[in-house]
């Protein structure tokens, strides 16, 4: 009987691994624990609410004692941690959230798993802490260059993994995922929030000339990965998780107009984001040697999301109201308008 807790396993791919893990491994117990921060939402995990091997705790991963408390009561062998902040946009807004939970909650996570004998702690890290990558693909060995005060915090957090494996011999697996999406995404990020706006005729604030390139992954192929770094990944290793697409953003948002049937004219050119990485691009050949291939298209991808996202609009309905809207007035009203003003 393996016992995981899966951190941040309300969020957006915590809780589709959750959700997979469940359906996968029937003799696995898996234990959400997840501060509910405005990312967080249960409605995620209403899939599995009544599965017998499944159980929520809310709690914070920096917080040491309820995180001690999680790991005896429930015999805790095998930690997966997706818990952070992780929207770029809103740690050029601010970054202390970030450095509390993507750093340090990190170090607590790992500092109690280490008191209480932890067999595996995987560590759900990002391609961003790369930094842009203007031509070729990161390799697992390559340094660090983070630019935004999320990715400098995640890489924070992942030096930290590394140090507890050298240091004090844990037996850690770290992944670095590229641009996710699918169901259940907060619409905050690209995908679900041009769709959404786009289904409502709002406008979709493209930041700069949208010739930025990221490499978009289906979010049950994150998934996959991390599975397969979990039962196969060596020790104190790295493994990139890529979907190997590599896309502009303004490609992106013709092609989900297209899917939705709405106009161009929906799209603003507003000014750009602070810091903004160019590129990213990761080569998976690592993880593929492990076993893992990557099993949806950005065409099909994008076609269920799309659907997805029209089927329910009662899950992200009830998030674009309070402090979404609060957030969107302070990252889009004055770059909506400054983009009004430069309209011919
Ligand atoms: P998300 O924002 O949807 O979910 C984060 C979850 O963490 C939420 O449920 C939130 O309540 C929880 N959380 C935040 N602070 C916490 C704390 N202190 N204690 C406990 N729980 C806390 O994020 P996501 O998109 O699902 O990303 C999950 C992980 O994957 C993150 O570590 C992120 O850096 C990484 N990642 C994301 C992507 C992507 O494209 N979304 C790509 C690569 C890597
Ligand atoms: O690369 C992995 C990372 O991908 C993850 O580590 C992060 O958690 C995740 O948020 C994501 O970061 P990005 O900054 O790449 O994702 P985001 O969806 O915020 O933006 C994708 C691209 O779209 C980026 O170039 C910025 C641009 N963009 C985004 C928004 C929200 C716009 O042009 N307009 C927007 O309104």
């Amino acid at each position: 009987m393996k016992n995981i807790l899966v951190s941040g396993g309300a969020g957006f791919i915590g809780s589709a691994f959750a959700r997979y893990m469940v359906a996968r491994y029937p003799q696995y117990r898996i234990i959400v624990f997840d501060k509910l921060t405005y990312a967080g939402n249960l409605d995620n995990l209403l899939p599995i609410s009544d599965e017998a091997q499944y159980r929520f705790v809310r709690g914070d991963i920096a917080d040491r004692a309820a995180v001690k408390a999680a790991f005896q009561e429930f015999e805790i062998d095998t930690v997966v941690n997706f818990a952070a902040e992780s929207h770029v946009d809103r740690s050029i807004l601010s970054a202390d959230a970030f450095l509390h939970t993507d750093t340090v909650g990190v170090y607590i996570l790992l500092d109690e798993g280490r008191a209480h004998g932890l067999e595996c702690f995987l560590h759900v890290s990002t391609d961003e802490v790369y930094g842009d990558v203007h031509e070729g693909y990161s390799v697992e060995g390559d340094g660090f260059a983070p630019n935004s005060p999320y990715a400098a915090s995640k890489a924070g957090g992942e030096l930290m993994v590394r140090a507890y494996h050298v240091t004090h011999g844990m037996n850690t697996v770290i992944t670095r995922g590229s641009n996710t999406y699918g169901p259940y995404q907060y619409p905050e990020k690209l995908l679900p929030f041009f769709i959404t706006e786009a289904m409502d005729d709002r406008p979709l604030p493209v930041y700069g000339d949208g010739r930025q390139i990221r490499d978009w992954l289906y979010v049950e192929d994150h998934v996959t990965g991390i599975d397969v770094a979990l039962h196969y990944g060596k020790a104190g290793e790295a493994y990139n998780i890529a979907g190997e697409d590599l896309r502009h953003n303004i490609d992106v948002t013709h092609d989900l107009l297209g899917k939705l049937g709405k106009p161009e004219t929906l799209i603003r050119h507003v000014p750009d984001r602070e810091g903004h990485d160019r590129r990213y691009a990761m080569d998976a050949s690592k993880l593929r040697a492990l076993g893992w291939t990557r099993g949806h298209t950005f065409e099909q991808g994008l076609e269920d999301t799309v659907r997805w996202y029209a089927d329910n609009t009662w899950w992200w309905r009830k998030i674009k109201t309070g402090e979404y809207l609060e957030y969107y007035q302070r990252q889009y009203a004055a770059r909506l308008a400054a983009a009004e003003q430069s309209r011919p």
